[in-house]
């Protein structure tokens, strides 16, 4: 991309908290043409008009449809496409209905596709185009009591593996980013399947183990840390396959799930949980 390319015309979903309204402010700074998407946009507005906000639910077709519709009328491309926009389900596999384990599936995964559906064609249009899509760490090893998210970010990864080869041709890249724990709501939003009360034979493993989860949480960096780790893949001459933004233990969790033989590894996530 030519120095004169470097900003233009971004589309952030999820802007309305965390890391994607980290990731609206950052790419604003730097002159971006912003536009943050979530169902509570008008509401979510840190610096007033260094973003436009617009609303979005990446359930439905029609609010996808106009969402990127109305981007497209105002400014006539994309550049650029951060996908922040997801949910947690909690619960143990055997305890998350199917109806919940859909809802989880139809906002991380299908959700994604949507937009992706409703961007690209203007992309392949312009010739040219970038696509972040958050993941998490959580979709690169299996996280116990958060199974069907961690499946969702795993089915990013993977679908992202094929998209890239798909649209490359078109000029258009797209990258994953795993971050390891960020300081947001997303535990706070958390949705816990109806089955995990105190009657659930794994209650007590379960609210230990989220319970570690939001404490990580809590704890953990702030999202203008994948801002910025959003602003240095822009900078590359190409978009790597997959990017990992993580504590060096969580880094380190990775290297180590794809070096040592599953049983040590589930060995090790059994130990860092007590379970
Ligand atoms: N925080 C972490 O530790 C962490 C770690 C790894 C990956 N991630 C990923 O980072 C992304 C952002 O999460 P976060 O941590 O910033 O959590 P968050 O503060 O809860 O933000 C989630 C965002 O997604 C939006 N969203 C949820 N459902 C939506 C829908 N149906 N349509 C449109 N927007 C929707 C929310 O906006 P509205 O409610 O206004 O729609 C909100 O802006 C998620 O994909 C999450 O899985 C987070």
């Amino acid at each position: 991309m030519a120095a004169s390319e470097r900003v233009g015309v971004a589309l952030v979903t999820g802007s309305s908290s965390g890391i994607g309204q980290a990731v609206a402010d950052r790419l604003a700074s730097v002159g971006w043409r912003v536009y943050g998407a979530s169902r509570r946009a008008a509401a979510s507005v840190t610096q007033p008009s260094a973003w436009t906000p617009i609303p979005l639910d990446v359930i439905s077709d029609v609010s996808v449809e106009a969402a990127v519709g109305s981007v497209l009328s105002a400014e006539q491309r994309i550049d650029l496409l951060v996908h922040c926009a997801g949910i947690s389900v909690a619960g143990s596999i055997e305890d998350v209905s199917i109806p919940e384990a859909e809802r989880q599936l139809a906002t991380n995964y299908l959700g994604t596709i949507r937009v992706l559906q409703a961007v690209l064609p203007a992309m392949r249009q312009a010739g040219k185009g970038r696509i972040i899509v958050v993941g998490s760490i959580g979709g690169l090893i299996g996280l116990p009591f958060i199974g069907h998210y961690s499946a969702s970010k795993f089915a990013l990864d993977g679908m992202v593996q094929a998209l890239r080869v798909e649209i490359a041709p078109f000029g258009i890249e797209a990258t994953v980013l795993h971050p390891g724990d960020i300081q947001t709501d997303i535990s706070a939003n958390q949705i816990e399947g109806e089955r995990t009360g105190s009657s659930s034979v794994y209650h007590r493993r379960f609210k230990a183990t989220v319970g570690a989860y939001d404490k990580a949480v809590r704890e953990a960096r702030k999202p203008d840390v994948i801002a910025k780790a959003v602003l240095k893949l822009l900078a590359r001459r190409s978009l790597p396959v997959r990017a990992v933004v993580g504590t060096p233990s969580e880094r380190a969790g990775v290297v180590l799930k794809a070096l040592l033989p599953s049983r040590v590894f589930e060995t090790i996530i059994r130990k860092t949980y007590g379970l």
